[in-house]
């Protein structure tokens, strides 16, 4: 009985500790949503300032360059221009990054993890939130730190956009874009994500119409099947 009573009191315990747990993260960052229409021209735009800026450090070797054909409607010669921006990148092959994991974890501190499923295991919102998270901090090596990643090895790459701010929100640097700008960036950048992580989405809210339609015709049927079936049963 003892035995059984302490238990329960320790599984109490965990719990309430769990919940209070969850409460103070939630209480101390509070993600943002990022307003958006989850199309492929954004898909498009995130991609591309994605291989442009971030690819230096990051893969998303799950996703295949030839992918973006069947996805987005890409041509091979514009994926070559805009997406396959590291040497050595192959077209049949996953998004490379050009930077070795081991010099960038002795450059940076830490390897720049690949991003392919990112949005799967953090979600939307946390990574909007993060990109717009950095701040100033002249006690970090780097010089940058993020309130919803504290002591993250990832430099603000987005400071012309964001611009420079003190932890407390203060601006030291003046963005050199104006906040749409900033917005939109951060956007399309959340959204490309989201659709590395799940690439089928397209295709199944292109179908889902269609199914749902398929579903609606074939209960009419089996409706007035069963009204057939019963009519003669009294
Ligand atoms: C100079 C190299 C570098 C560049 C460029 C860079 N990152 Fe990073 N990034 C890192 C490193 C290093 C980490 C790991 C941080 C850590 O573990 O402390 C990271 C972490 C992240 C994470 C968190 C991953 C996770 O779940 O832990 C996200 C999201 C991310 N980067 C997105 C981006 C995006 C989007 C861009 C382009 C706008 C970008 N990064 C550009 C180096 C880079």
């Amino acid at each position: 009985m003892k035995i059984i009573l302490r238990t329960g009191l320790l599984a109490g315990a965990v719990i309430f500790a769990a919940i209070c747990g969850k409460a103070g993260y939630a209480d101390e960052v509070q993600l943002q949503t990022p307003k958006y229409q989850f199309n492929k021209e954004t898909i498009i735009r995130g991609g591309q300032f994605f291989a442009q800026n971030c690819l230096t450090c990051h893969s998303m070797k799950y996703l295949r360059y030839n992918r973006l054909v069947v996805d987005l409607g890409l041509d091979e010669k514009f994926i070559k221009d805009n997406f396959m921006t590291p040497s050595g990148a192959e077209y049949l092959r996953g998004m490379t990054t050009a930077m070795p994991p081991e010099s960038a974890a002795k450059w940076l501190n830490a390897a720049p993890p690949d991003l392919t499923l990112a949005a799967r295991y953090r979600g939307i919102d946390w990574i909007y939130t993060y990109l717009r998270s950095f701040y100033w901090d002249p006690g970090k090596p780097g010089g940058w730190n993020n309130h919803v990643f504290p002591g993250v090895a990832m430099p603000n790459v987005l400071f012309s956009y964001s611009g420079t701010t003190d932890d407390k929100g203060n601006v030291l640097e003046k963005a050199g874009y104006t906040s749409e700008e900033y917005d939109r960036i951060t956007t399309d950048l959340a959204v490309w994500m989201r659709y590395t992580s799940d690439p089928s989405i397209i295709v199944r809210r292109q179908i889902a119409p269609y199914v749902i339609g398929f579903l609606l015709i074939f209960t009419l049927l089996a409706y007035l099947l069963k009204r057939a079936y019963w009519r003669d049963v009294h």
